[in-house]
């Protein structure tokens, strides 16, 4: 079971990122692997260290920077995490939306989640941005297992539309006039570390997915607790096992997310100017 939430380290969290920048974000983003550059690109930006946020759990996968970036993105106010934590690292599953958390207690109320993901989908390719239209929670976990802290959200929220759908739709329409599409599909969140096996890839697709990754299922859930509006975005960073000769791994996986980081940030961009104030 999960320890009591920690409202008195998410208190002092925001506290502590409120005294090092007065700043109130309209928009969180968690930035996946090898997507963290899009921070980069945030102007009159400050960065936190996580090391410096009490309570805030640290990255340690490659490719995971391990800050908290506040900046604009035209003229909105951005707050973003350059690198996440896993399940598979040993975080508590409330550990895990620290982070999410934190944004949305600092004023933001839309999320962008992204993500690296192998493809399930016969229409995904290494290289294809998916926006993430629902999930499978295949992780094991719920961050909203133990005591409800009211404050943050109701015991039993729902889920229906836990990614908006005017979000998805204003995603496409700036992809289309970037000149690229965006399939839509399911995304598969499951535990890790280990890749999935080829009879697993089946019964993921069998069961609905599309895409499939480590992370995301648990943060969308966190922030549609908290009454937020998500928009999830996978790169699709490799076919999932089975599914190409080639063997899996998280250099392939930094490697093409790299490879669509124009895309991605243009994308990104995009959504977050064109967001209703
Ligand atoms: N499986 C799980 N997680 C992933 C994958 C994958 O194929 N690619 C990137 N993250």
């Amino acid at each position: 079971m999960n320890s009591l939430p920690s409202a008195t380290s998410l208190q002092e969290a925001v506290a502590r990122v409120r005294s090092a920048h007065a700043f109130t974000p309209e928009v969180a983003l968690v930035l996946g692997s090898g997507l963290g550059p899009f921070a980069d690109t945030l102007t009159d930006s400050h960065s936190i260290p996580y090391t410096q946020i009490p309570g805030m759990p640290q990255a340690l996968v490659v490719g995971h920077a391990g800050r908290l970036v506040l900046g604009r993105c035209g003229d909105k106010r951005v707050v973003a995490m350059q690198g996440r934590v896993h399940l598979y690292e040993g975080h508590t599953p409330e550990q895990v939306v620290f982070g999410t958390r934190l944004m949305l207690l600092l004023g933001a109320r839309t999320l962008i989640v992204t993500n690296a993901a192998g493809g399930i989908g016969a229409k995904l390719q290494p290289g294809d941005l998916m926006l993430i239209e629902d999930h499978l929670n295949l992780s094991g976990h719920n961050c909203l297992v133990g005591h409800n802290d009211e404050s943050l959200g109701p015991r039993f929220p729902d889920m229906s539309e836990i990614y908006d759908r005017s979000l998805l739709e204003l995603a496409t329409r700036c992809a289309q006039r970037l000149g690229f599409d965006c399939v839509r599909g399911v995304y598969a969140g499951m535990l890790g570390p280990s890749y999935e096996t080829p009879a697993e890839i089946r019964m993921l697709r069998t069961l609905g997915a599309h895409a499939v990754g480590m992370s995301t299922v648990l943060e969308t859930i966190a922030a549609r607790h908290m009454g937020a509006r998500c928009l999830g975005v996978s790169c699709i960073t490799n076919l999932a096992a089975g599914l190409s000769s080639t063997q899996l791994s998280h250099g392939e996986v930094q490697e093409t997310a790299r490879a669509s980081e124009t895309r991605f940030k243009a994308l990104l961009r995009a959504v977050i100017e064109e967001l209703p104030a």
